[in-house]
């Protein structure tokens, strides 16, 4: 069917992080005509649920050389060290600019931004807010900024659905489901000179996720489907310290900031022993991936559901103070921490890889960029190091805004392409009760814990909700798509994407890990794997 409208602009942005709020200031601050789509309303999204922090060399003595060492270190040998590069010494600078736009952090009382530790870090490098509201702090300050300047149109309940390209196979804009926008209900077309991805990661594909309901990688998704490159899709994080709620919590769990082990917090087991004690030089603050394995092997050693976190030595004007949304969130459970150990266990938590992009955004698709979770810039390797990402999406966001504008002044842009009439066009869509099959799939078969039959199973599993176009998974062509009946289709396409990646690395390296190939193999394995679909096909 045609889009049932249409509207233009010179570069649209796909999310409303801090990688996607970023971009569109930089390049309004331009000149450009810029349009911000969002699938829930501007400040939803898993930037505002970021607690420890964002780091960056801003610490008396500490350097970006010393944090480009701990970032090697954690990315586990799969790290682009150039990128690397970037994030390091662009950083500071970053987060001044940041600051400039209105995000204010805690600071001391000599006026000096107070940094705190995190897994991975041998210095005190996380700058945060409101104790443990930074992600909120910088949501607030950007959405703010762009509230204010009415250039830039913003346009919320929108999912994103497909590229649209030209005959030359250059980016010209995108088909959008908007809900409730008046004019711009239902599917519609989108034509713009740029399309910049940031929509953030795919948490949703498993059961328990630190992510909020949105993050069902429609991005990486999208991307698949305009026949982009993604890459390093099988090193998804897996945070040690979410709050377990019990075996059966589903969606979104409470996040029990790494800044809280930074601040002296311990890991103990039911006789309240600290078994990450003698496994790593840093213990607690080991880098995320040896955390989390050291829990899991704990909890497999005594058949335990959940470590504990203990912090009570803290006090209680302590956790009030500097982790006052933690705090709350535990009482609002049942738990104390104050008084009592809490209850954690590892959950989902971050996309290392994405959209393959180089070190200006660009992805393999000319005029389609890709920044923040959604991307894979080589940061992060096969395991992110804490407080990288919101840097991430603040120095790339930076960069690709420069990009465009360069090619813009350089006349390189896609030309406007506003009388395209592009038939809209359609997958077969799932139906949304997949999402939930796909999330058990995933977690069952290749979650913190990986081998060969596992994996098998689950690569079953997810090929039968399609198998049978008559099936009740498949809500069949040409029906009027819904959110989540997208969603489900996007998880089921990142879900089958992921899982081919981990059962294609026959190693354990970084936050993949396999119980039937326990070692790191360099020789073999110290390369990405990247994935591309062509005619329906990945
Ligand atoms: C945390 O506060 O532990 C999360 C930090 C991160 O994921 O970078």
């Amino acid at each position: 069917p045609a889009p049932g409208w249409t509207t233009a602009t010179d570069v649209v942005v796909v999310g409303s992080g801090v990688a996607g709020l970023t971009t569109a200031l930089r390049l309004r601050a331009a000149g450009l005509k810029v349009m911000v789509v969002t699938k829930a309303v501007l400040d939803d999204g898993s930037t505002r649920w970021a607690q420890g922090g964002i780091a960056a060399a801003l610490g008396e003595g500490d350097t970006p050389e010393q944090h480009l060492a701990d970032t090697l270190v954690a990315g586990a040998g799969l790290c682009d060290e150039e990128a690397v590069r970037v994030l390091v010494t662009e950083g500071p600078a970053a987060v001044r600019r940041l600051i400039a736009t209105g995000a204010a952090f805690d600071k001391g009382a000599d006026g000096k931004i107070l940094l705190t530790r995190e897994g991975g870090h041998h210095r005190r490098r996380i700058a945060h807010a409101g104790g443990d509201a930074t992600g909120a702090e910088i949501s607030r300050a950007l959405v703010e900024a762009v509230q204010a300047d009415p250039q830039i149109e913003v346009i919320e309940h929108a999912l994103v659905l497909d590229l649209l390209t030209d005959a030359e196979g250059r980016t010209a804009g995108l088909t959008l489901h908007v809900m409730g926008e008046g004019q711009r209900d239902g599917v519609g077309a989108l034509h713009a000179r740029a399309v910049v991805l940031a929509t953030g990661g795919m948490g949703q594909v498993y059961s328990a996720t630190t992510n909020p309901a949105v993050s069902t990688g429609d991005g990486v998704a999208l991307a698949l489907r305009a026949g982009a490159e993604v890459t390093d899709l099988e090193f998804v994080q897996f945070h040690p310290t979410v709050l377990w709620l019990g075996p059966d919590a589903e969606g979104q769990q409470p996040l029990i900031s790494e800044a809280v082990r930074g601040e002296g917090a311990h890991l103990v087991d039911a006789d309240e022993v600290r078994f990450m004690v003698g496994q790593h030089e840093l213990a607690e603050l080991a880098p995320r991936d040896i955390v989390a394995k050291g829990i899991m092997r704990r909890m497999l050693e005594t058949g335990a559901e959940h470590m504990y976190l203990d912090g009570r030595h803290f006090g209680e004007r302590m956790w009030e103070e500097r982790f006052p949304t933690i705090l709350a969130s535990c009482r609002s459970h049942g738990i104390d921490p104050v008084t009592e150990l809490i209850p954690v266990a590892p959950a989902a938590h971050h996309a290392s890889g994405g959209v393959r992009t180089d070190l200006r955004g660009h992805t393999t698709v000319s005029g389609l960029y890709a920044c923040g979770e959604v991307a894979c810039t080589g940061v992060h390797g096969a395991n992110r190091l804490a407080s990288n990402s919101l840097l991430e999406g603040l120095v790339f966001a930076e960069r690709i805004a420069a990009d465009i504008l360069e090619r813009d002044t350089a006349g390189k842009l896609t030309p406007r392409h506003e009388d395209t009439t592009r038939e809209v066009e359609r997958v077969p869509l799932l139906a949304s009760e997949a999402r939930a099959d796909i999330q058990r799939l995933m977690t069952r078969g290749v979650g913190v814990l990986r081998n060969a039959a596992g994996m098998a199973e689950a690569a079953e599993g997810l090929a039968a909700l399609t198998a049978d176009p008559h099936s009740s998974a498949v809500t069949g062509k040409g029906e009027a798509p819904q959110v989540e009946t997208w969603e489900a289709t996007n998880l089921h396409l990142v879900a089958t994407a992921l899982t081919a990646a981990a059962r294609l690395r026959e190693e354990t390296r970084g936050c993949h890990w396999r119980e039937d190939f326990p070692d790191r193999d360099d020789a073999a394995w110290q390369r990405h794997l990247i994935s591309r679909q062509q005619d329906g096909v990945l």
